[in-house]
């Protein structure tokens, strides 16, 4: 397993002293980034945070094996029912192992019903057939609104047409102790994952909630998780040099908050890698866009992120990017070994815009653009760095990922605030249960009343 971090498109004599970074702000960093990598091992030490020990669940990942060889051959559709971190981390490890949904080729199909549109939903539902369908309906909480609607219809729509042969066809991804998902799992006896009370949403894709639906896909689960662990020890390294996590917290940190870089852009050259973008921003925007700090002091802090394919948006974002407000650090994600080189034809037609590319491939034509964009970002004092992956498959997936959450959790350390909570959030839940007439949510009804009232 190899990947790498590059930062020196971030540093000072690339992009110019206000917006790239020197060796001494670098240097004076380095105290901080230690503090933060042993803060974050007390806190996974005192059994706070889960995400870290998620990799070496040997136990879960035999039971999940068990129930995948199980239901072998009886499905050509796996159906997740769940949102946000229930969802996002199935569709990174989909799109990563199997291509992006348009051009994937392998079966069994993953269909994942996260949005509540009621026209997407309709159509999932006439893609599929009870009979041939796993249904794995994923909810840490257990009463996601998004999440139970969606379920009521999958679960009313699967009985219709297997009886009381529907709940063998179900697979819940649960918290243990709580919630009314639980609760009805048990009722009518679902096979039962449960996900640690000690993981949140987005830290959760290599617990069953990942793991489920990647096993059932046919993703090899045990090198997902091997590179995972890899990276979970070279991440409590206190060598900077080596701990990619650690020394891209540190960077990314610095140009965040000194030069001050308020957007960060993931931009993988992959569309593999598309998925897995989208669950960083979830991961990113999450953890850390917060109201406060650990010590209660208001400080409404957060960097944007936002996901762009190379070269697709090329042609669509980088315009903005080089001549816009310069408030942004750019993340390319490389990948060095594609599975095909895409060799193009010599035509010879004699046309210069296109015999110049005969013989060449599709990966070094990627390669290039990828290359000419980070120069062109750089010529332009806009700070970029750049994480390569050796190449796509469970082990670096497996690692990737891993990399992500410990860097989050790092950045969440250096910036002194939780980020393994999400309180902005629940206000509108709240609002949402009471306009859906949730018992126990009168008082957000009034609020919401209030609010309707004053805008008249
Ligand atoms: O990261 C998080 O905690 C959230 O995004 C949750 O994953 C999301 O709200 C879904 O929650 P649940 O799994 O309880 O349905």
């Amino acid at each position: 397993m190899s990947i790498s971090f590059d930062p020196r498109n971030l540093l000072a004599h690339m992009v110019g002293d206000g917006n790239g970074l020197t060796q001494a702000e670098i240097d004076e960093g380095k105290p901080a980034a230690l503090a933060a990598l042993q803060g974050f091992r007390q806190q996974f030490d005192a059994g706070a945070i889960g995400f870290p020990a998620l990799p070496n669940n040997k136990a879960l990942i035999d039971e999940i094996l068990a129930l995948a060889k199980k239901l072998d051959g009886t499905y050509d559709t796996v159906c997740v029912v769940g949102i946000g971190g229930s969802a996002l981390g199935c569709w990174a490890l989909d799109c990563a192992m199997r291509g992006p949904h348009p051009v994937q080729v392998k079966k069994p199909r993953l269909v994942i019903l996260d949005n509540v549109d009621p026209d997407f939903i309709h159509n999932a539902l006439e893609s599929m057939t009870p009979k041939k369908t796993v249904v794995v309906v994923i909810a840490k909480s257990g009463s996601t609104a998004e999440t139970m609607g969606g379920f009521l219809i999958v679960r009313e729509w699967l009985m219709a047409g297997l009886g009381k042969k529907a709940a063998g066809r179900i697979v819940a991804v649960t918290s243990e102790g709580r919630g009314d998902l639980k609760v009805l799992a048990t009722t009518e006896g679902y096979a039962t994952f449960h996900i640690p009370e000690n993981v949140g949403g987005r830290f959760s894709v290599l617990s069953a909630v990942g793991l489920v639906p990647a096993a059932l896909i046919g993703l090899n689960i045990k090198k997902l998780c091997r590179g995972a662990a890899e990276m979970t020890e070279n991440s409590w390294s206190e060598d900077l040099s080596s701990n990619i996590a650690l020394s891209a917290a540190l960077h990314h940190w610095l140009i965040w908050t000194l030069k001050h870089k308020t957007m960060q852009v993931a931009f993988p050259y992959s569309n593999f890698l598309w998925g897995t973008a989208f669950w960083f921003r979830q991961l990113w925007a999450e953890s850390l866009g917060k109201a406060k700090d650990r010590t209660g002091t208001v400080i409404h802090v957060g960097q944007t992120p936002i996901a762009a394919l190379g070269t697709t948006d090329q042609h669509s974002q980088v315009q903005l990017y080089i001549e816009g407000p310069n408030d942004k650090v750019f993340t390319f994600w490389t990948v060095k070994k594609t599975k095909n080189a895409g060799k193009i034809p010599k035509a010879k037609l004699g046309l210069v815009g296109f015999d110049y590319l005969g013989g060449k491939t599709m990966a070094t034509l990627l390669d290039s653009e990828r290359r000419a964009t980070e120069a062109a970002l750089a010529v332009n004092e806009r700070p970029n760095c750049t994480f390569t992956l050796d190449k796509v498959d469970e082990e670096h997936l497996g690692a990737f990922l891993q990399l992500m959450e410990f860097e989050t959790a790092f950045l969440g350390e250096l910036l002194n605030i939780n980020a393994f909570d999400q309180e902005g959030v629940e206000l509108g839940k709240k609002f949402t249960y009471a306009l859906m007439g949730r018992a126990g949510f009168d008082e957000f009804k009034q609020q919401f009343a209030d609010y309707e009232k004053k805008r008249g």
